[in-house]
């Protein structure tokens, strides 16, 4: 599937340099981090462009022979990460050209177990002995028995993160709003529905004193407004017009931002994200706001259409340094950059 041509392009830059550009395009900065800045208008685009990158140093076949039904591909025993990447069999033949390293044609997932298929770098163990507290998917808001309010998280992010985060080490707790995912292995998981629900069970999990957590992934889009009353029985329709009262939520990060500084310890390290519509500029202006407001080490900023029930996300990090614009990234990879940050933060 072909996502929209992106709007524009984030851009990374030290703190401050908005500004510095939007008076002078000569003083645009490219990525430190060499990530891709632009050009990536769909996933699989990116995604072609790598093999040219990688040279030409092959000694394995580049295709391995489909295995008969039921069976795993031989898979070398001594390759590297890239040549196990170019090896493995890729949809369409298993696979096509325009099929991402490791992706697999419908159908042929059932004979690769996603284990064996789904190649990355091994992680780095650098969480190892940190406890991650992560917050997914929405919350929803009930009105009765029969409805409620709610928002487009799927959860994903936050589920991607958590499952980077406990096979890099850490000792993961989960808190899930209502979702439809399963729980990554090695994680415990807590489902919440409304955002009074899941501030309760946060605070549980970190501690009164924030000394039950030593980071703090807050991916959940939390709902800011819910009904101020919800009926123990259906509302009936009528033939009048309904007004429904809403009240402000609490702001759960903020609360634990406000927190930390009150105690002036460094951990938990708090990452925020920020889910936005606008131009990239906007956004990342939007998540410098979120940054300060809620006293946090690190924002991602994205936007909605790129983020929502998505597998992949393009999204810039934030923090009081600058900019990072990461290109598009497939989820647990976007997962693992944040977590690289986390786990800086944890080590400082
Ligand atoms: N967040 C939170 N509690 C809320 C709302 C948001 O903890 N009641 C957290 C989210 O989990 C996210 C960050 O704050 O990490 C930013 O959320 P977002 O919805 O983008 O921003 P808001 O603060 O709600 O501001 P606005 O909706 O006006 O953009």
């Amino acid at each position: 599937m072909r996502r929209p041509a992106p709007r524009g392009e984030f851009r990374s830059s030290p703190a401050g340099a908005e500004n510095r550009e939007s008076s002078s395009r000569g003083n645009e900065r490219q990525s430190t981090a060499g990530a891709p800045l632009s050009g990536q208008s769909t996933k699989f685009a990116a995604h072609r462009r790598a093999p040219r990158r990688t040279g030409a140093h092959l000694v394995l076949p580049r295709r391995l022979p489909a295995p008969p039904p039921g069976r795993l591909p031989p898979l070398p025993g001594s390759c590297t990460d890239a040549r196990l990447r170019r090896a493995l069999p890729r949809a369409g033949e298993v696979s096509g050209l325009d099929t991402p390293p490791g992706d697999l044609a419908p159908g042929a997932a059932s004979r690769y177990p996603r284990a064996v298929v789904d190649v990355r770098a091994p992680p780095p163990k650098n969480l190892d002995g940190l406890r991650v507290v992560v917050t997914a998917g929405p919350t929803v808001e009930d009105i009765d028995p029969v409805r409620f309010l709610g928002n487009r998280s799927t959860g994903k992010m936050g589920f991607a993160v958590a499952a980077r985060a406990a096979s890099r080490g850490a000792t993961v707790t989960l808190i899930a709003g209502p979702v439809a995912l399963a729980t990554p292995e090695g994680v415990r998981r807590l489902d919440v529905r409304g955002a009074l629900e899941m501030r309760r069970v946060l605070w549980a999990a970190l501690g009164s004193g924030l000394d039950g957590a030593d980071a703090l992934v807050m991916s959940a889009a939390v709902a800011d407004y819910r009904p101020a009353e919800t009926s123990p029985v259906k509302r009936k329709r009528t033939a009048e017009k309904l007004v429904l009262e809403l009240v402000p939520n609490p702001d759960l990060l903020a609360e634990v931002g406000a927190a930390r500084a009150a105690s002036g310890r460094r951990l938990p390290a708090l990452v925020g994200f920020a889910v936005e519509t606008g131009t990239d500029a906007e956004v990342v202006a939007y998540a410098r706001g979120k940054l300060a407001k809620k006293q946090v080490d690190l924002v991602v900023a994205n936007h909605a259409g790129d983020s929502f029930g998505r597998d992949d996300n393009r999204a810039a990090l934030v923090d009081a340094g600058g900019v990072e614009a990461l290109g598009v990234l497939p989820k647990p990879d976007l997962a693992d950059r944040i977590l690289d940050r986390v786990a800086v933060l944890c080590h400082r």
